[in-house]
């Protein structure tokens, strides 16, 4: 088995997070236990990632499309999503982990917008990885709200229609300070993207493996790395 070589490192990873609901039928349990299940993942995700030293780390946790999911549901992962913020700020703070949140999150509870508030706050010095979490996120709909923004800019005369470049985009998306992901991980085998950082995955390496997020783990994290270290990126262009 290679090992990780530590100079490759992809520099952000982005991950859909799928399969929780699976892995929960498939052991006769509640949907919950399998998102429950799922938070500890991410908790395992996050530490093995800043241990390799992954600088920017970002979670698809709640699509806008997640809404029309059962209430009982949404309101077992908003449960999980506060008790993960909670559970993780003195983890976060000794690892220098900074939190970020991306996406239409006026759209939750006012207890839960605090919580994100304040975790952005209170690590918003660190430096060593940053973790953000997609939350009501839809790719679909950053990009509409940055069009609407650069239109704004256009229509008060500002700048003109035939100034608009990719980097006017980029700066106007909710993850205007980030690179782009280098490598994106599907997990539970769907081959689809489903609406996430549509713009920001151009030319990012993809990786689909069939486990169940609750069932992703540290050697299956190292393989999807180790995978990426073997491609060869091209950016449309030739060796
Ligand atoms: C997909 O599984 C996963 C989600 C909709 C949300 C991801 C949420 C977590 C990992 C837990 C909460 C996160 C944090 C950060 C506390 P699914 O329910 O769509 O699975 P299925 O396709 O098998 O039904």
């Amino acid at each position: 088995m290679t090992s990780i070589d530590a100079t490759r490192l992809p520099g952000h990873v982005a991950i859909i997070m799928d399969g929780n609901g699976r892995w929960a039928q498939k052991k006769g349990l509640n949907r919950i236990l399998g998102h429950r299940q799922g938070t500890e993942t991410v908790r395992q995700i996050v530490t093995v990632s800043r241990e390799l030293g992954i600088r920017w780390l970002t979670l698809y946790a709640f699509s806008e499309e997640n809404w029309k999911r059962p209430a009982h549901e949404v309101q077992g992962l908003m449960k999980l999503l506060n008790h993960f913020l909670k559970s993780e700020l003195g983890e976060m703070q000794e690892n220098g982990i900074r939190f970020k949140a991306i996406g239409r999150t006026w759209r939750f509870p006012v207890a839960t917008r605090d919580i994100l508030l304040e975790t952005m706050e209170k690590t918003s010095a660190n430096r060593n990885m940053t973790l953000t979490l997609a939350l009501s996120y839809g790719g679909r709909q950053e990009i509409l709200d940055a069009v609407a923004e650069i239109a704004g800019r256009v229509e008060r005369g500002e700048m003109a229609a035939n100034q608009i470049t990719e980097q006017t985009m980029s700066d106007a998306l909710y993850t205007s300070d980030m690179p782009d992901p280098d490598l994106l991980i599907r997990t539970s085998g769907e081959y689809r993207i489903s609406n996430f950082l549509l713009w920001q995955i151009s030319y990012s390496e993809i990786y689909i493996t069939p486990t169940l997020w609750p069932d992703f783990d540290k050697k299956e994290y190292l393989k999807a790395i180790r995978d990426y270290q073997q491609r060869d990126r091209r950016f449309g262009g030739v060796d």
